[in-house]
């Protein structure tokens, strides 16, 4: 049904796991669109209760959006591109049903930006977390701007996006990007324990939760002219794309060399 997607059914509890090892669960377009999809088709599902979403492999979660199909865009294939990213994105975090990250591994760009968009995660201890997009001459364009900002504060948001460092599992525990660190072995038994505890309450109210807390967090659209922060990092994500950095970046990565700056 899902050629890149595996989906596995237990004790009411979907396992959804993006399964691309070889290019480190990276999200092409069949990737998001099955993604979609899935989240409706699970959502719809009655003997479904709540979701997990992780990654394929040892080593990553989801290493970004592929870098591969950025080539050739213009500006408003870029904003097609961020627009739907957060689309499906929100659709995971306005889910009723709880939607939970286990963070398996690099959780770069995109796949830090799908593991926020959960309501919450939990990581193994040999998870990275960053938003590198700087480094190709971009923004991250799926919510992140926003949702790092939320999860860990304006400060760490801002110097976390501007180095593209990565932190390690420990630092986003602290920083409350993750809930709980634990060995890889027991990641997705801790997180099924955490969701039969929630799948004892009563759904109604568990959906009702996340309603509100979501509400709590969105963002003072009377800045900014009435846009939203998320309407205005779709606009600078499409802006980067006209830039000759975002190409220098972006080829640079593909052609595995470091990239030339020139600030045009
Ligand atoms: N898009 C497309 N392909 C990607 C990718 C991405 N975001 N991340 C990894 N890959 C591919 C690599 O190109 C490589 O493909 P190849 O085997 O055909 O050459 C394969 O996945 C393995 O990655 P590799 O870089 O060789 O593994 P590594 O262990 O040396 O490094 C990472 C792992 C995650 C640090 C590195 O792949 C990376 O920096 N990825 C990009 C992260 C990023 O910038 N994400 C934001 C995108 S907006």
């Amino acid at each position: 049904m899902y050629s890149s997607l595996l989906i596995e059914k237990e004790n009411n509890i979907a396992t959804l796991t993006i399964n691309r090892p070889d290019k480190m669960n990276a999200l092409n377009k069949t990737v998001l669109d099955e993604l979609d999809r899935a989240i409706d088709e699970l959502n719809a599902d009655s003997s479904i209760r709540s979701i997990i979403i992780t990654g394929a492999g040892p080593k990553a979660f989801v290493a970004g959006a592929d870098i591969s199909e950025f080539k050739g865009l213009n500006k408003e294939q870029a904003i097609a591109m961020a627009e739907k990213g957060q689309r499906i994105f929100k659709k995971i975090e306005d889910s009723s049903k709880p939607i939970v990250a286990a963070v398996n591994g690099f959780a770069l760009g995109g796949g830090c930006e799908l593991a926020m968009s959960c309501h919450f995660r939990l990581a193994s201890e040999n998870a990275k977390f960053g938003q590198p997009e700087v480094n190709l001459g971009l923004i991250p364009g799926y919510g992140g701007t926003q949702r790092l900002t939320q999860l860990v504060g304006k400060g760490k948001s801002m110097e976390l996006q501007m180095t593209a460092h990565m932190i390690d599992a420990n630092e986003a525990m602290q920083l409350g990007l993750v809930n709980h660190v634990t060995s890889p072995e027991s990641l997705l038994e801790r997180t099924k324990d955490i969701l039969t505890v929630i799948q004892s309450k009563a759904p109604v109210a568990v959906g009702k939760v996340i309603e509100c807390v979501n509400v709590a967090v969105v963002s003072d659209s009377a800045y900014t002219n009435g846009k939203s922060g998320f309407d205005k990092e779709v606009e600078a994500f499409g802006e980067c794309f006209m830039t000759e950095d975002m190409k220098e970046g972006t080829t640079a990565f593909l052609e595995k060399r470091k990239a030339n700056f020139k600030g045009k």
